[in-house]
């Protein structure tokens, strides 16, 4: 059998680098466009020492039709893996037109190269976000969907667009990908998550504080609902994401049609609980002060995986010991990332 190419824009950033691999081990070539605007081109080099062939890396822009038509024309492609665009909430609100342009009109313009070149496998990187703040968790995917901000509403958006598409052609095979909070890095420790600037999302922070890049973490509200008063989110391991996208292009490549999945543990972690389990994993004292609630935080919620669980045979199997561990072995090997 021939290795089909997977098409994986974002391919390297931190979820698409970490698919990469898992793409690679399942038997599929990995081709990367990415712009690299929130990446470093010199995780090619390390992503060959895990798979033992570099991918190829296409620097380019989702938005450039022409660069789309010219590599769907030259590569044989069987999928596509849709990670491209921007994640930061507090940008989004800032800039809004840039993030609909990445993120809406980046979809709308690989969706249409996809359409012209008749491929029409696409996994897309969609986000807990759109749920806002549930009316309870574990959060299924028939709740109602009311992303707070810009970054949530074009995910929103590319949600219906997608599932559009898939009505008017049939023939397409889509999986919309929701993801709860991301962490940890590949067991190698030679790949992970490098935030520029200081980090807004806690285990980056967090991490960051036992390297002794920074001094304390500042937890985001000690008041809410929840056990010990901290927020209460669903870390998941981005290994794991990494193989639920794995399994999810498996399933499209069964049959046409769409499928809308969680992918979470089922399983909530507080502030303190992730800042315990980091202090057990480095060996390090983690520094905090409880300060007030960061605006616009929800207090708590984990998503219900049992959906993707009964759909792919996909489920979480890093618990939050290993996510802190494999954080800590790329944190400390490489505390200035790919420098
Ligand atoms: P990341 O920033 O590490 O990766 C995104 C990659 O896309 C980067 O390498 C960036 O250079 C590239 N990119 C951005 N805009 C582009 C464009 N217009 N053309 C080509 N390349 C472009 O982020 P990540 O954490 O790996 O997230 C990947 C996807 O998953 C994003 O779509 C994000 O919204 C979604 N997501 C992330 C999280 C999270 O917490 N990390 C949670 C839910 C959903
Ligand atoms: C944030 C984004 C969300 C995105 C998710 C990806 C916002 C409002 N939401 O969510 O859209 O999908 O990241 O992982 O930005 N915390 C601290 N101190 C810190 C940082 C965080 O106490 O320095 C707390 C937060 O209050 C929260 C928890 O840690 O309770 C997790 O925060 P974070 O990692 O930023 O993720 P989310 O808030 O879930």
């Amino acid at each position: 059998m021939t290795t089909q190419t997977i098409l994986v824009t974002g391919g390297a950033g931190f979820i698409g680098s970490h698919t990469c691999v898992a793409l690679a081990e399942a038997g599929y070539e990995p081709l990367i466009l990415d712009n690299l605007g929130n990446s470093d081109r010199r995780v090619i080099g390390r992503l060959e020492r895990i798979i033992g062939k570099a991918p190829r890396l296409i620097v380019g822009d989702v938005r450039d039709r022409a660069l789309l038509d010219r590599v769907f024309r030259e590569t044989p492609i069987s999928g596509v893996i849709h990670f491209a665009g921007l994640k930061a909430v507090g940008d989004s609100v800032a800039d809004p037109i840039t993030y609909y342009d990445n993120n809406v009109n980046g979809s709308f313009v690989l969706a249409a190269a996809m359409h012209a070149a008749g491929v029409q496998t696409l996994i897309f990187s969609s986000s807990a976000t759109v749920y806002g703040d549930p009316d309870r968790s574990p959060i299924p995917e028939t709740a109602a969907l009311r992303p707070a901000n810009p970054y949530g509403h074009s995910k929103r958006m590319v949600e219906q667009a997608l599932a559009d598409l898939q009505h008017a052609h049939p023939a397409w095979r889509i999986a919309l990908l929701r993801y709860f909070n991301p962490v940890g890095a590949h067991e190698s420790g030679l790949i992970g998550e490098h935030p520029q600037g200081k980090p807004n999302n806690l285990m980056p922070f967090v991490s960051q504080v036992a390297v002794g890049l920074r001094e304390r973490l500042a937890v985001h509200g000690g008041d809410y609902p929840t056990p010990d008063g901290t927020g209460v989110r669903d870390y998941v391991h981005v290994m794991d994401l990494a193989e639920g996208h794995v399994a999810a292009l498996r399933h499209a490549e069964k049959q046409p049609g769409l499928t809308t999945l969680n992918l979470g543990t089922g399983h909530g972690a507080s502030v303190l609980e992730v800042v315990k389990a980091f202090e057990r994993a480095s060996g390090q004292p983690i520094a905090y002060d409880v300060g007030p609630r960061r605006p616009g935080d929800v207090p708590a919620y984990w998503g219900d995986p049992t959906l993707a669980e009964a759909t792919l045979g996909w489920r979480a199997r890093r618990g939050l010991d290993q996510m802190c561990a494999d954080s800590w072995r790329w944190q400390q090997g490489n505390p200035n990332g790919y420098e």
